[in-house]
This record gives C-alpha cells, structure tokens and sequence, in this order.
C-alpha cells in the first residue's frame, strides 16, 4: 500500500537513525514476488567462511541449490567441496584464508570482488571451541588458547564484516549473516565453555549493533545454532555427548542441513524486511 501524502504535509522526512543517511522516507518497498523468486538465490553472489565442513559447508550447499555462485573461505583448502558445488549454472571458487589475520581477510575479499564483480551475501561462520574447561587452572595460565579464540570467533567476523561492508555501501545493498550459538543466549552445562560463551555474545551484538550502523544499505542478521554433529563436539565422548542431548528438548543434535536453512532465508529476499535480528535454532533448548 502507498501511503498518501496530503499537499500540506509534503515536507521531506528524513531517518534519525545515522547522519549518514540522507534519502528521503519513506524508502521504497521491494516488488511482490512468488514464494520460489523470493527464497532463489539465482544472480547473488554468496561467500561464506568456514566453508569446509559442518555448518558452513551445509550452508554452501543449500545456496548452491537455491541458485547463488559461491566464494567458498576456510584455512584448510577447500577444492574438493568446490568441485561437488559448482553445477551448470553457478560459479563456485575457493580461497585459503585464515579469519583471524585481517590482513589475509582484506586480500581475500578483495579477490572475491575481482573474481565475481560483487558480494551480495557474507555468512561469517568459521569458528572454534573452547576445549580447555575452567578459566583458572594452570592449563589456562597463557593466553594462547584465549587469544587464538578471540582471534577467529570475534576478531575473525569484525574483519569480514568491516571489508565486505565497503562492498555492500559501495553497491547500496547486501545481506550479512553472522554465526553465533545458543551460547550467547545461555550457559552451557556440565561443561565450562565461558571464552566461547563470551564471543558468540559478542558477534551476536555486533550483528545488532551493524543492523542499525549499516540500515542504509544492507541488512545484518545472526543465527543462534543448538549443538550441531559436525565433527566441532567430536573431542567429547558419547556420555558426555548423552548428558546434551539429555538436555535438549528434542532429544539429539541437529543435522548441519537442519540449521543451514535459517541462512537460506536470511539472505534471501524473503527476509527483505528482516534486519538486526538472531534466529534460535537449537531443538527447543532455550526454551527451558
Ligand atoms: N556444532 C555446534 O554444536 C555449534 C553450535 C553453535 C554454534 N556453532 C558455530 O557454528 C560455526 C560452524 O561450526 P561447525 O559446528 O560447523 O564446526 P566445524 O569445526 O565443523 O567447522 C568450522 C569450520 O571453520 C573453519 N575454521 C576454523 N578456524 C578458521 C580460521 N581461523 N580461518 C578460516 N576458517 C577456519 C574450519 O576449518 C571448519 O571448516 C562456528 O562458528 C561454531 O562456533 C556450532
């Protein structure tokens, strides 16, 4: 529906959002479309890191099939999955980058530009646990592990989201899509995963805080997984294993695919009216 502007009332309004934004409201609405054009990724350009296995690797799937060409990141060589992406009609590559070194994320989707002409969707999904129980004992005592966490988890995503967000300013519209867990939502027991806890938090704020530093021109949403079986929970044994699935609702892990499809609808055009958001995906888990 337009809304009517009375000849009286014809005053440019502008957002008290940023004093960045100098269009005028309000701005206009995306066109009607079927359900199938509007979760196609058909023409849209999607890079997601931690692309190599698990939760990544189930997101490049689903967005392959929805249509996108695919800018596959991880520091472990990814060809392979790139080979069993790329079909007849998309464009998939892959690029050996570790997260944390901002200076290997700015070449990197700096050649992803080059290589695709654009970037329309960012997943920023590489991650790693924390293995090491308790911050106070002696095992903690340097901060190698801490470091190396913040390094992937936080510093790893602020990178990504600072370098594509020149991307998405530049062509007035993108769709960045942050990995954070339930963990920023809760506790985790009976293990001690505080550090980890700390930076799903953070990335999950970050979203929120870029949804509105960004609103316009690119819409940034994050996604909360429950525990997933993706090889990131394999160093824990099956009775540790069986006390989390004892506390989750719907009685197992998810299935990578179960929780690649909240990223499917985010970057999706279905999701146009969807920003600084977290979708929970986590077997009911939260909801105790
Ligand atoms: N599996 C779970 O239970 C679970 C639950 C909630 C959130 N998550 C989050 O989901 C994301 C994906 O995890 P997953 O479960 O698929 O784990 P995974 O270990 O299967 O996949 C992580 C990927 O990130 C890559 N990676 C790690 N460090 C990197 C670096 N420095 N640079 C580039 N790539 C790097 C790995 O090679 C791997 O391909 C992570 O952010 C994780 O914290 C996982």
């Amino acid at each position: 529906m337009t809304i009517p502007i009375r000849k009286d009332e014809d005053e440019e309004i502008f957002s008290f959002i940023s004093n960045e934004f100098h269009d005028e409201l309000p701005r206009p609405s995306p066109p009607k479309k079927s359900v199938q054009e509007l979760f196609s990724l058909t023409g849209k350009v999607a890079v997601i890191t931690g692309a190599s296995r698990g939760i990544g690797l189930a997101i490049a799937e689903q967005f392959s099939q929805a249509g996108a060409s695919l800018a596959l990141i991880d520091y472990l060589d990814c060809s392979k999955q790139q080979l069993d992406l790329m079909n007849d009609d998309n464009l998939v590559k892959s690029y050996q980058c570790d997260v944390s070194k901002s200076d290997q994320v700015e070449s990197t989707i700096s050649k992803i530009e080059q290589d695709f002409g654009t970037i329309d969707i960012f997943v920023a999904n590489a991650g790693i646990v924390w293995k090491t129980g308790n911050i106070i004992d002696e095992t903690n005592d340097n901060y190698k592990g801490y470091d190396q966490l913040m390094g992937v988890n936080l510093n790893g995503v602020y990178y990504c989201a600072r370098f594509v967000g020149r991307i998405f300013r530049k062509h007035g519209k993108g769709s960045l899509i942050i990995t954070s867990s339930m963990s920023a939502h809760i506790s985790n027991v009976p293990m001690n995963l505080t550090p980890y806890n700390v930076t799903k938090a953070a990335v999950k704020h970050l979203a929120k805080s870029l949804a509105i530093e960004w609103a316009g021109f690119a819409r940034i949403n994050s996604v909360s997984p429950g525990y997933s079986d993706t090889g990131l929970n394999d160093h824990l044994s099956r009775s540790f294993r069986g006390k989390m699935w004892s506390l989750i609702p719907l009685g197992r892990e998810a299935q990578p695919f179960e929780i690649a499809t909240a990223y499917v609808y985010l970057a999706s055009d279905a999701a146009s009216y969807v920003t600084g958001t977290d979708i929970l995906v986590d077997g009911g888990y939260t909801a105790i």
